[in-house]
């Protein structure tokens, strides 16, 4: 099987090649990907000569480059996209362009290279990774309200609003077109490189930079933590074995507040809470995220094995303790004009 695999410099795309040329001994991977501040091809160095992966840089929007592409492939699993929400508030257009007009361009692509208007079950599957933020926002105080597969989309942010976009692009694609589509919805990943700009990595390299870490609002936000080879492994499964036209949440049942969180990365570190600064909220702050996984489970049997607190944590912590070339290099040049653009004049 040869899966053409976009965004695959990225944190997640980066760990599900190497989960699957490991796993998988008759798949082969081409990973398209622009590379934008947030792909980075040291992710991939222990990968780049492997005879079963290939790396083609180029955009998704761009179909001169996508279809040939597709025409050599068995599959596909789209991860590109523009991932950061606090981005997305900051400018909204590379969101659109990448994540709803780029699908676009990839689902077309694919449609037209599997044959056409109506296109056979057998073609070929598209998977495409969406997340859970297209579910909008749970109160808190409702432990018993989780995201299901049924919940109602929502967008609440232009980040949520553009995967949003994608997310109904694909399930549109299949309806009309026949097209072998999946859909995968989860929740916040943690693990190697990861951008900095995400809140565990960017609070453990900050520490260990000796600097404060700046924290939301009131702390009080939850987020459900998976941590990233669980959910490789589960768009794997969804790619392998999920049923067509069907959308599939992937969660750790691991719900933390943001404050709990910090705690946790601040007593690994062996740091006091007086390196928490907290800082104005971001503008339409979702609550709360929590995901019902048993669709997953019952039908496909999959679930979390590498996510169980606090060892999935620490294990995420010590790589970056661990790997401070990695980071040191990404956060040096652009980074720094996003963090002071970001975090300089938030009091
Ligand atoms: P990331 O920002 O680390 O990686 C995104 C990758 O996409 C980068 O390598 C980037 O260069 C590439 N890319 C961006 N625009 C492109 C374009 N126009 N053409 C080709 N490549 C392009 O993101 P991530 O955290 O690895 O997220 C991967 C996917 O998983 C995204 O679709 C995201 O919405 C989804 N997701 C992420 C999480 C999470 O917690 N990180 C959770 C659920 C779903
Ligand atoms: O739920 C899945 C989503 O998780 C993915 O679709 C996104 O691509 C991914 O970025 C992530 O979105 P979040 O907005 O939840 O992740 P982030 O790491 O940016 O923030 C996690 C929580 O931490 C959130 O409640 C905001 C808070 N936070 C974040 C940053 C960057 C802070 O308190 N301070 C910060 O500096």
């Amino acid at each position: 099987m040869h899966i053409l695999l976009t965004g695959g410099a990225g944190f997640i795309g980066s760990n599900f090649v190497k989960m699957v040329l490991a796993a998988r001994p008759n798949v082969r991977i081409t990973n398209l990907d622009v590379l934008t501040y947030s792909g980075n091809l040291e992710n991939l160095s222990d990968v780049q000569n492997h005879p079963r992966y290939r790396f083609v840089k180029g955009d998704i929007l761009d179909t001169a480059t996508v279809a040939p592409l597709m025409e050599e492939a068995d599959c596909v699993v789209h991860m590109a996209a523009e991932s950061h929400v606090d981005r997305s508030i900051m400018d909204s257009g590379p969101f659109i362009r990448t994540n709803v007009v780029g699908t676009q361009v990839l689902l077309d692509c694919w449609r037209r290279s599997r044959g056409g208007e109506r296109v056979s079950k057998q073609a070929g599957r598209f998977v495409y990774v969406s997340t859970d933020e297209v579910y909008g926002s749970l109160p808190l105080g409702r432990p018993e309200l989780l995201f299901t597969e049924q919940t109602p989309l929502k967008g609440n942010s232009p980040y949520s609003a553009s995967k949003l976009g994608g997310d109904v692009l694909a399930s549109a694609y299949h309806h009309t077109f026949g097209m072998d589509i999946c859909i995968t919805r989860c929740s916040n990943n943690h693990g190697p490189y990861q951008f900095p700009e995400k809140v565990i990595p960017l609070f453990v390299t900050n520490l260990i930079e000796n600097k404060q870490v700046p924290l939301y609002g009131d702390g009080q936000n939850v987020r459900d933590w998976l941590h990233v080879d669980d959910h490789c492994e589960a768009i794997l499964t969804v790619l392998e074995k999920g049923r067509s036209g069907e959308a599939y949440n992937i969660g750790g049942n691991n719900e933390k507040s943001n404050l709990e969180l910090t705690h946790a990365i601040l007593w690994l570190m062996g740091k006091g809470p007086e390196m928490i600064k907290p800082v104005a909220d971001r503008p339409g702050h979702d609550r709360r995220y929590a995901i019902d996984a048993s669709k997953i489970k019952a039908e496909l049997g999959w679930e979390p094995t590498r996510s169980a607190w606090p060892k999935a944590l620490e294990s995420t912590v010590r790589w970056y303790v661990d790997n401070q070339a990695w980071w040191r290099n990404v956060k040096s040049g652009a980074y720094r004009a996003y963090y002071e653009k970001q975090y300089g004049n938030r009091g």
